[in-house]
Order: structure tokens, then C-alpha cells, then sequence
């Protein structure tokens, strides 16, 4: 028998789903009498809630939990327990087990779980549970007690889209929205506990759908419009959004909802046809454009963020100016972008002409280089304009806030103002990152 855990830590990696997943877990720990560790190396048990896009996010998990281990060992302390959530989890279960000999392995969709595997895993038992029970794990956690100024919520998981490099709709299961009421109940929970904006999330978080209270079929856009009327809520958002469930109600949510904030993650990965199609996006280059028209017609002071990948097997040179072309095009406010990494079990792993690796890390620098120049121009339009800042938390000086404008830019200022108040901002400079503000009015808590 090995004893039970009476501290823990959470270490998220991935996507916001994920950091949502993470605080949950900690919750429900919390809510089990343990108490959090101020950092993993010393804690009783380590939860790595792990990510499985790309292989450079999958080896990580297997370096960490030999750091921890030899960390516990040069302290002379316990080995700790090490628990594996997430998508690594749930991609690779019991090889993890037999590879790095953790205690416990728990998918995305049943770490409701979690503390039954923990006390399996103390009494010597087999700890690992990679069911994917659609939702089940929601009815289990409890109630949301703490929120920061701004939290995210996840309204719908999963994906049913398979694009062929991709390894999401493996790891999270099919696409599945969670039930109106539990989402407005949760939201109004959040607020009460202090948050002021949300940002619901979902692998696909625009395919949401639902019923409202009078049994009305509704999509995000109308769950957007329903939230919007909590009282103490003041700004919403959502990702990630896919082309293809971008209804019109909720394009024309971005010019009716105030408290809807301008901005649109929406990911287009290349901007070759031809490529697309390799890829199984179901849209196109240009329907893509036509889309992103429509968005601006609603809300044209709207900031667009997007993801990309560089180096799709059979991606030529050519091609690959048309992703360059796409973006000059758009004119991203911000943007992730990625070299191709070839997951297991994928259909592009197979594929024929893979690009070398010289020519990736040259057309994503190429890729990085235009993104950054935009996101630059995007915070130089910015300068003059006035809006209001949520304040986040404290900067590096004296009497400095951090905090977001509506379009996500980070913004500090020198302010009185305390973390969730929103200040009235004077945009005054720009840099690649972030804007310098100047105090106008403040709106308390
Ligand atoms: N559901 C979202 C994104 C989920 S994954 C969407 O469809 O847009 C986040 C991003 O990781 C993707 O948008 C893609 O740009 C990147 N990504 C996914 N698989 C990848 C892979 N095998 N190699 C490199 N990047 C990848
Ligand atoms: Fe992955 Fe494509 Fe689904 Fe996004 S839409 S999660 S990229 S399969
Ligand atoms: Fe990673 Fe899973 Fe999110 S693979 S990006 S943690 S859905």
C-alpha cells in the first residue's frame, strides 16, 4: 500500500479545453480534502494534464514525470504519485503505464474519476480509465466556487470533422454540445464567483447546439444571446470556431450582442485548395474569404486570429505562397502557426512527400515573419482608439494593471483600478505584443 495523497498539483498543457479540464480536476480534488501544492515538486500527487497535437507536446509528458521523479529523489522526499490526464492519455493508456510506470491514467472525458482511480491506484489496484462516456463527467464535478476576472467554460467537446493530420476526434471523442441549463447555471456560478467575462470553448465550440427553456432549437449564437443577460457578466467570447459552423445568427450576434466582444479565432490551416482538400477541411480558399467578408460586414471593427500549418505532406512552394497570399489578404490581428508534425494513427502520416525539415522551419519563419508584421499593423491601427480594458492583474511596476481590449490585445496602464474592473482606456502606443493605455473612467466590480 502506498499512502494517500494529502497534496496536489495540476500542470496543464494544450488548449484552453484543457486548462478549463485542469481547473476542474483541482476542484474536485479540493472538494476530496486535498489541498493544492504551491508548485509540482512538492506536491503528493502530480496531475499532467497533457496534450497529444503534435510530437514535441507528447514527448514533453514523458520528460516531465523523469524530472519530477529525480527532483522527489535529489530532495529526498516520497516518489510522488503521477497521474496522466488528457489527450496523451487518451491516445496511448496503458503504454504509458508500461513506459514510464505512472500511477494513474485518466482520459478528458472520465477524470470525474479521478480520486476512485487515486485510491485504486494507493491500494495497489490497476488505475486507468480511457472510457469516453459522452458528458458524464459534468454531472460529477462539483459546483464552481472561484473565478478570476475572466474564465472560460466549456459548452461543447469533441469533433467530428477528421481533418486528415489531426488527432483530436481520437482523443476527445464525437462532437457533443452540453444541455442549455447546465451551461447558463455554470456561467451564472462563475459570475457570482467573481468572473466578469467568459469565453466558452469547444473543439468545434460554433457547432454548438442546443434547446433552450421553452424547448427551442438554438445554435451558439442564441446561447450567446441568452448569457448576454446575466446580470455581472459583462463580456463574452468563444473558441475555437471551424469555417464550416459559422452560422448566420451568429455572425449577426457580433453586431447585436454588445456584450459579444470583436474578436474571431478562426482557423483556415493553408491557402491552397489543393491542400485543403488533402487535408479534409471541407472548405475552400476562397469560401474561406467570402466567410470572413461576411464577419467584417457584421462587425467590421472585428479582430480575426487563425492557426496554420506549414509543410503538409506534398505542400510545394507553391502552395505554400498561396498560405502567405491568404494571409495578406485576411490581415490577422494574431496567429498561431505550426510546423506539420505526423501523429499516429493519422491518414496524413502515410502520405507521400513529406516536406524536409529544412524547408518547414524556412516557410514557417517566412509565415511567422508576415503574421508578426500584421499583428504589428493590427496594434498600430489600435492607437487612438478608445475602449474598455477588463484588468487582469498587477504588471511589473509600481501602480501598473494588466489587462485585455475587446480585440484581446494585452494592455497595460497606470492605474488605482483593482483586478475585474473594467477602465475606459485611451489607446496610446503600440508594441508587437502588447498596447500602453491611459485611464478615462472606470466601471467598478
Ligand atoms: N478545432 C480547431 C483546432 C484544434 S487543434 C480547428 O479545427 O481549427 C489546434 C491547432 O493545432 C490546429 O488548428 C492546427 O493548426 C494545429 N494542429 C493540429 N494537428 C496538427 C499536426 N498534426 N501538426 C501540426 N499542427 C497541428
Ligand atoms: Fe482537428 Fe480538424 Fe477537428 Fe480541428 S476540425 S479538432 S483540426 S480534426
Ligand atoms: Fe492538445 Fe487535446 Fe487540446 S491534443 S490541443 S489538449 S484537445
Amino acid at each position: 500500500m502506498k499512502s494517500a495523497p494529502k497534496t496536489f498539483h495540476v500542470k496543464s498543457f494544450g488548449c484552453q479545453m484543457n486548462v478549463y479540464d485542469g481547473e476542474r480536476m483541482a476542484e474536485l480534488m479540493a472538494a476530496q480534502g486535498m489541498s493544492a501544492a504551491g508548485t509540482a515538486d512538492d506536491a503528493d500527487l502530480i496531475v499532467l494534464n497533457t496534450c497529444h497535437i503534435r510530437e514535441k507536446a507528447t514527448e514533453k509528458v514523458y520528460s516531465d514525470i523523469g524530472r519530477l521523479r529525480k527532483v522527489a529523489r535529489a530532495a529526498g522526499r516520497d516518489t510522488p504519485m503521477i497521474a496522466v490526464a488528457g489527450c496523451v492519455a487518451q491516445a496511448e493508456g496503458a503504454e504509458i503505464v508500461a513506459r514510464a510506470k505512472v500511477d494513474v491514467v485518466v482520459g478528458p472525458q472520465s477524470y470525474h474519476r479521478l480520486p476512485a482511480l487515486v485510491a485504486d491506484a494507493v491500494a495497489g489496484r490497476p488505475a486507468l480509465d480511457t472510457e469516453l462516456p459522452a458528458l458524464a463527467k459534468f454531472g460529477a464535478l462539483p459546483a464552481r466556487r472561484r473565478a478570476g476576472p475572466s474564465a472560460f467554460l466549456t459548452v461543447q467537446e469533441g469533433c467530428d470533422k477528421f481533418c486528415t493530420y489531426c488527432v483530436v476526434p481520437y482523443t476527445r471523442g464525437a462532437e457533443i454540445s452540453r444541455p442549455w441549463t447546465a451551461i447558463v447555471d455554470e456561467a451564472r456560478a462563475l459570475v457570482d464567483a467573481g468572473a466578469r467575462e467568459i469565453t466558452l470553448l469547444g473543439q468545434n465550440v460554433n457547432a454548438w447546439a442546443g434547446e433552450d427553456e421553452a424547448g427551442r432549437t438554438r445554435g451558439l449564437g442564441g446561447l450567446i444571446r441568452a448569457l448576454d443577460r446575466l446580470p455581472g457578466l459583462a463580456r463574452i467570447r468563444y473558441t475555437t470556431s471551424h469555417p464550416n459552423d459559422m452560422a448566420q445568427d451568429l455572425i449577426d450576434a457580433h453586431r447585436d450582442v454588445e456584450g459579444l466582444m470583436p474578436f474571431l479565432h478562426l482557423p483556415v490551416q493553408a491557402g491552397s485548395d489543393r491542400v485543403l482538400r488533402a487535408m479534409n477541411r471541407h472548405h475552400t480558399r476562397d469560401g474561406y474569404l467570402r466567410l470572413i467578408d461576411r464577419v467584417r460586414a457584421a462587425r467590421p471593427d472585428i479582430a480575426l486570429s487563425g492557426d496554420f500549418i506549414v509543410g503538409f505532406p506534398g505542400e510545394s512552394e507553391a502552395e505554400f505562397a498561396e498560405t502567405l497570399s491568404l494571409v495578406d489578404t485576411v490581415g490577422y490581428a494574431q496567429a498561431f502557426s505550426f510546423k506539420y508534425s505526423p501523429r499516429p494513427g493519422t491518414p496524413a502520416a502515410d502520405l507521400a512527400g513529406q516536406v524536409a525539415p529544412e524547408a518547414m522551419d524556412d516557410r514557417l519563419q517566412r509565415l511567422q515573419a508576415a503574421l508578426g508584421r500584421d499583428q504589428i499593423a493590427f496594434n498600430r491601427a489600435s492607437v487612438g482608439r478608445r475602449c474598455a480594458v477588463l484588468v487582469e492583474r498587477p504588471g511589473k511596476l509600481p501602480g501598473q494593471m494588466l489587462g485585455k481590449s475587446p480585440w484581446l490585445q494585452s494592455v497595460h496602464l497606470m492605474t488605482d483600478a483593482s483586478v475585474s474592473d473594467l477602465v475606459e482606456v485611451d489607446l496610446v502606443s503600440a508594441g508587437p505584443v502588447s498596447m500602453a493605455g491611459i485611464e478615462r473612467v472606470r466601471r467598478a466590480a
